[in-house]
């Protein structure tokens, strides 16, 4: 059985701003208070694990450990099953220091070539608490690669990924209709299912 949260404050464990933003906003119907892990001054784990679910984890613990509050974590990226899974947990990194999004959609376009065009977005979330107890939730979203990148909303990789059904890429398609259907919201609806549901 998951553990139900029933506490009213929440630590964010990113410091990735747009990140704590759709997370609190998420969390906001259901009274929980958030701050975020930059707020408390905790440190920036390095993300040694091997699966989102690991990165995932391991932020979590990590916040949770050192605000002695419960911390939910976040951790996503662009999986090619084409190029070994890959960007994978090295999403971020392939974009380079400068975040050059650009650079790493051109990089997947050209390892790809004329291999198989499908990929998915996946997201972990983990929820961890003082006493080390965690939960871990996937969601993922599957589609398509397309070459030109289409569209200047969203972030990342968006402008390539078509999700099944849609004739619009995440970079062209309505924000809130990404959000309904993202990688992100289908970890947190079972989050939400598993630990929230009476609240
Ligand atoms: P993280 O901060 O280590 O979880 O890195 C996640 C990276 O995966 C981001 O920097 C993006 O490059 C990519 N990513 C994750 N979710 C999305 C999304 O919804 N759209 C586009 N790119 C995403």
């Amino acid at each position: 059985m998951p553990r139900r949260f029933q506490g009213d404050r929440l630590v964010i464990a990113s410091h990735n701003s747009g990140k704590v933003e759709e997370i609190a906003a998420l969390l906001a119907p259901f009274a929980i208070e958030t701050v975020a892990a930059g707020q408390l001054g905790l440190p920036e784990p390095e993300e040694t694990g091997e699966s989102f679910e690991a990165n995932a984890a391991l932020k979590a613990l990590a916040a949770a450990d050192a605000s002695g509050l419960p911390a939910l974590a976040d951790d996503s990226g662009l999986v090619v099953p084409a190029l070994g899974g890959a960007p994978g947990i090295y999403s971020a990194r392939w974009a380079g220091p400068a975040k050059d999004f650009s650079m790493a959609m051109a990089r997947v376009e050209r390892e790809l070539g004329d291999r198989e065009r499908s990929a998915l977005f996946v997201a972990a979330l983990g929820l961890a608490w003082p006493d080390r107890h965690l939960e871990v939730f996937r969601g993922e979203v599957r589609g398509r690669l397309v070459w030109p990148p289409r569209g200047e909303r969203g972030f990342g990789y968006d402008p390539m990924f078509l999700p099944d059904g849609s004739s619009l890429t995440f970079g062209e398609i309505d924000p809130a209709e990404k959000h309904k259907i993202s990688h992100r919201a289908r970890a947190f609806a079972k989050l939400v299912a598993a630990c929230l549901a009476d609240r």
